[in-house]
């Protein structure tokens, strides 16, 4: 039985039973300010005043415009032009759905197969999920996914996380990059592989090769972006610029529905109409109040310098998941960057996933939440991604909790419950 929440201040969330629960994975990774922010409340109580919803094709809002100012200054490069959804699965679709209209639109529509990574993870939604390499998410679902017969997977060498250099190098080759319509990548890693960072050279190489065949290399950077990985953005880590950016969760940090596609200026000018035109959307994408939560969340990101905080805090919780690390045998490895980190566990070959369902389980126990991840025994983790804005002490006190959850494990397997509601995380 799930607890019910009752609310939420900080790094805490509340339960009616009066329990506190330390958020050690900022719900899914989204939460990245932690929960009663004022300075974006205060603005989202204003907005319900003013109005909640004016349709995207008849007006735009003041929160909007100045929200894509933000993230257009903000973004490297000419990621010049922003076209908002509600979730990060659609706006994986409309980075899609660009890929296949841009080449469409050069008399290229053969140029139509997108290449992604296996782990990956890109949403739920049928586009976004066939790009998916994330097997256990799409579990039953080949009814469905086998017409998106257009995307192929890159995979990494045994005994490693994610594909080099001289893999995504075959594989384009096998597709023949004439056919191919863009790429795909997480420059760090989520769901999927834990917290796996992409070797930036695998980025570097991407951006050469897209500017040599002219496909488009789409970076998901709904979880790695706006500050999550102790920089900006996940492709800082290696000075790479995309064609085109995905943004979500922390763009509006939980207090609204709100993602965004950021593309850039040469792609959203080869169209012969506005791109809004080209993609049409989603009813309550970009609308007032979601704006004014992703405005607010924004500029707080910016006043308080919050890639910059990460970054130090991201060492500090990593020493600290390290040093449990030395003491837990059942833990793996320790991955990631800024924080957006996880622990990579020894998983039970007979029972996967097990060992990450057993630790979320019995780090609920503790009144502590983590995030499980991974997509078989290789890749089974959890991910340690607590709020941008927690203090050292509230590190402390979560590697204390993650300590004495790893200390339980043994003894205690993950419910049916746990299992059935990790599986729909
Ligand atoms: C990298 C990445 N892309 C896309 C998604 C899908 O986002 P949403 O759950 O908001 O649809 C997620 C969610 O975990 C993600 O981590």
């Amino acid at each position: 039985m799930l607890p019910t929440v009752s609310h939420g201040d900080g790094v805490w969330l509340h339960d009616t039973d009066g329990r506190a629960y330390l958020d050690g994975c900022s719900g899914a990774i989204n939460t990245n300010l932690g929960h009663g922010v004022r300075e974006i409340t205060s603005r989202m109580h204003e907005q319900l005043d003013a109005v909640c919803f004016a349709y995207r094709t008849q007006f735009t809002s003041q929160p909007l415009t100045e929200l894509s100012r933000l993230l257009t200054d903000l973004a490297p490069g000419s990621l010049g032009h922003v076209q908002y959804a509600n979730s990060g699965s659609e706006a994986v679709e409309t980075a899609l759905r660009l890929a296949t209209l841009y080449h469409a639109e050069a008399f290229r529509p053969f140029q139509c197969a997108i290449l992604t990574e296996e782990p990956s993870y890109h949403g739920m939604t049928a586009g976004a999920l066939a790009a998916s390499g994330h097997p256990v998410r799409k579990h039953g679902l080949n009814p469905l996914l086998a017409n998106q017969s257009t995307v192929a997977k890159v995979r990494p060498r045994d005994g490693e996380l994610r594909a080099d250099v001289e893999q995504w190098e075959r594989a384009i080759e096998e597709i023949q990059p004439h056919n191919l319509g863009a790429v795909i990548i997480e420059p760090v890693g989520g769901a999927s592989s834990g917290a796996v960072p992409a070797d930036p050279a695998v980025l570097r190489r991407l951006r050469e090769l897209a500017d040599r065949h002219g496909f488009l290399l789409v970076a998901d950077e709904v979880m790695s972006g706006l500050g999550r990985t102790g920089t900006w953005f996940g492709c800082d880590h290696a000075g790479v610029v995309p064609d085109v950016m995905v943004l979500g969760k922390g763009i509006a940090a939980g207090y609204a529905p709100l993602s965004a596609v950021l593309v850039r200026d040469e792609i959203a000018t080869a169209f012969d109409r506005p791109l809004s035109r080209v993609l049409f959307g989603h009813t309550m994408a970009g609308a007032p109040l979601a704006a004014a939560a992703g405005l607010a969340t924004v500029e707080y990101l910016i006043a308080h310098d919050i890639p910059a905080r990460a970054d130090r805090s991201g060492r500090h919780l990593r020493a600290l998941l390290e040093g449990l690390a030395a003491r837990h045998p059942v833990v793996r490895d320790v991955r990631g960057l800024g924080l957006q980190l996880a622990l990579g566990l020894h998983a039970d070959p007979d029972r996967t996933p097990g060992t990450s369902l057993d630790l979320v389980a019995a780090a609920r126990a503790e009144g502590l939440l983590l995030y499980p991840t991974g997509i078989d025994a290789r890749t089974e983790s959890v991910m340690v991604a607590p709020p941008l804005t927690s203090t050292d002490a509230e590190l402390e006190e979560l590697a204390l909790r993650l300590d004495r959850s790893l200390s339980r494990l043994t003894p205690a397997p993950a419910t049916q419950a746990d299992r059935l509601v990790a599986a729909t995380h």
